[in-house]
């Protein structure tokens, strides 16, 4: 008779930073089920990430530009759970109240290019620094950050959106440098970033016009198919830059 032996269940944690609306609100939805503990950042308490009822979801209050705030959440998290296996940050910034993609030269503005890069670029850099204590463990662990085709130096045609097309380069290049020290650090973790295409969320919406039907996915469609794509991730991608359908993307 073979003897009654309990084998330890491994507890899946993840984390979805600027979780309040979008894309990362609709990653919590989908990943909830799936997970043990899921930690998931906001900006705003009226958010409706705070209306969701699950004992496995923890919130935390977090503005990616103020390294202290990334800090603190990372330390409440440390607090509970010594490892990781998803992080995805989903922060960004095309528009605000003020600020609206550069059509031409005329437009750029120091300050505004600044907070492009400080939201786009900078917080995910922030992240990957105070996270990675949670990533040091012996199971496969995802570290992903939506990025954005027009991010790709290699395939702008068009032109404009200086701010943030420059800032979803430097993205891109801060993420696969991190992928390489991670390599050293915390070798299960597989860092890249991703293009969701576009996606129906108030980011695209006063740029939807031109963009038919069939292009525009919906918050549910996009995160089935930036999990899909996760889910097929092998070591070996680490640092790559990878599109909604799993193709790579050029630099
Ligand atoms: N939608 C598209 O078509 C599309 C296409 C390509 C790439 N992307 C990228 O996909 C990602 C998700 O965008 P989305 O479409 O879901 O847009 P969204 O609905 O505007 O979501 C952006 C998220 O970033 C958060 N955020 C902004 N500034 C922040 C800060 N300083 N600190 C912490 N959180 C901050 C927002 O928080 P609040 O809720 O507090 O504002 C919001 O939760 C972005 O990186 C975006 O660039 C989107």
């Amino acid at each position: 008779m073979m003897n009654d032996v309990t084998v330890p269940q491994r507890t899946i944690t993840a984390l979805v930073v600027g979780a309040g609306q979008g894309i990362g609100l609709e990653f919590v939805r989908q990943l909830l089920p799936s997970v043990d503990r899921l930690y998931a950042t906001y900006r705003n308490s009226q958010s409706e990430l705070l209306t969701i009822t699950d004992s496995r979801l923890h919130c935390l209050e977090m503005d990616i530009t103020e390294e202290a705030q990334v800090a603190a959440a990372i330390q409440q998290i440390q607090a509970e759970t010594t490892a990781l296996h998803f992080v995805i940050n989903c922060v960004g910034m095309l528009h605000d109240g003020t600020i609206q993609p550069e059509k031409s030269l005329r437009h750029i503005n120091s300050e505004q290019l600044i907070r492009y890069f400080q939201v786009n670029s900078i917080g995910a850099i922030l992240l990957a620094k105070q996270v990675q204590p949670l990533l040091k463990h012996r199971d496969r662990a995802i570290f992903a950050t939506i990025s954005a085709k027009v991010g790709s130096i290699g395939d702008n045609q068009l032109g404009g959106w200086y701010g943030y097309r420059a800032s979803k380069a430097a993205l891109n290049m801060l993420m696969r440098t991190t992928a390489i020290e991670y390599k050293r650090t915390c070798p299960r973790a597989i860092v890249v970033t991703l293009h969701p295409g576009t996606t129906d969320t108030q980011l695209s919406r006063p740029f939807q016009r031109n963009v038919s039907p069939e292009k525009l996915f919906s918050v549910e469609r996009t995160v089935q198919q930036l999990l899909a794509v996760l889910d097929q991730l092998q070591e070996s991608d680490s640092g790559e830059f990878f599109s909604w359908d799993g193709n790579r993307l050029p630099w």
